[in-house]
């Protein structure tokens, strides 16, 4: 077997003394959707978040494409490729769709085809053309996330890290979401995805681990934990 992409070993952090994760590990491999389920407060985006060092790794240790990155400023992490599409979408209110697009393509490495992935940005989501001079702020909240996914595809991802995409969405523009997700799946973006609708993830998932309590209480191909009624119901509410 090739190497992971992402290969997450014994990992602890949290906020300080605030401890959330609690030694867990996990891989994803490149290509596909690796799914990340579980309740309300088990530590997903605590994870995200340390993944690409807004938090510290407290222990453990993180290797993105063969590097050990746990100590990495976040800017070096996005540089290699390590890409957060964070939760609640945090767009720049006040600048229009097109500066928001514009800084999420600043790293070096993505600088140079700035307008390029503007151009594939826009032609994934004609709505953004259409609002390409509009301030974020008077986006619809399912607008704000297609500019939140944008901006992160400027950056040219290698492994995308996607919170809770759907939070907060009407349904018809979750499952436009989903549409995406298996898109950009299907054109080689790896993906790491949290989600509360679990159903829908585990469709667009190929592997999937269920984090309880900043720990992984199971984990396997997406299609075994859909069918095992012993997970969906212990941890998955289903
Ligand atoms: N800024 C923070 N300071 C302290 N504790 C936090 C902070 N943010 C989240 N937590 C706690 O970390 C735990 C995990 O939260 P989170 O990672 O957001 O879970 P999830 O994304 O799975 O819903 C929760 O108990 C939450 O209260
Ligand atoms: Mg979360």
């Amino acid at each position: 077997m090739t190497q992971p992409m992402l290969d997450i070993d014994g990992l602890v952090a949290g906020y300080g003394a605030t401890r959330v994760i609690h030694g867990l590990s996990l891989a994803v491999r490149e290509g596909g959707v690796t799914a990340l389920l579980g309740a309300n407060g088990a530590g997903k985006t605590t994870l995200m978040k340390t993944l690409c060092g807004l938090l510290p790794v407290q222990g453990g240790t993180l290797r993105f494409m063969g590097e050990d990155i746990g100590r990495s400023a976040a800017d070096r992490r996005v540089l290699a490729g390590l890409v957060l599409v964070p939760e609640g979408r945090m767009v720049f209110p006040s600048l229009s769709v097109y500066e928001n697009l514009r800084l999420g393509g600043i790293n070096l490495r993505a600088r140079p085809q700035w307008r390029r992935n503007v151009e594939r940005v826009y032609e994934i989501f004609p709505r953004l053309h259409e609002r390409s001079s509009q301030a974020a702020v008077t986006l619809s909240g399912g607008e704000q996330q297609m500019l939140a996914i944008g901006r992160g595809l400027m950056a040219e991802p290698r492994l995308m890290l996607l919170d809770e995409p759907t939070l907060g969405l009407a349904p018809v523009m979750a499952l436009e979401i989903f549409a995406l997700v298996r898109r950009l799946s299907a054109e080689g973006l790896t993906l790491l995805l949290a989600e509360q609708d679990v159903q829908r993830t585990l469709e667009v998932a190929s592997h999937a681990y269920v984090v309880e309590n900043g720990r992984i209480a199971a984990e396997g191909p997406a299609a075994e934990i859909a069918g095992d009624s012993r997970i969906r119901q212990a941890y998955l509410g289903l």
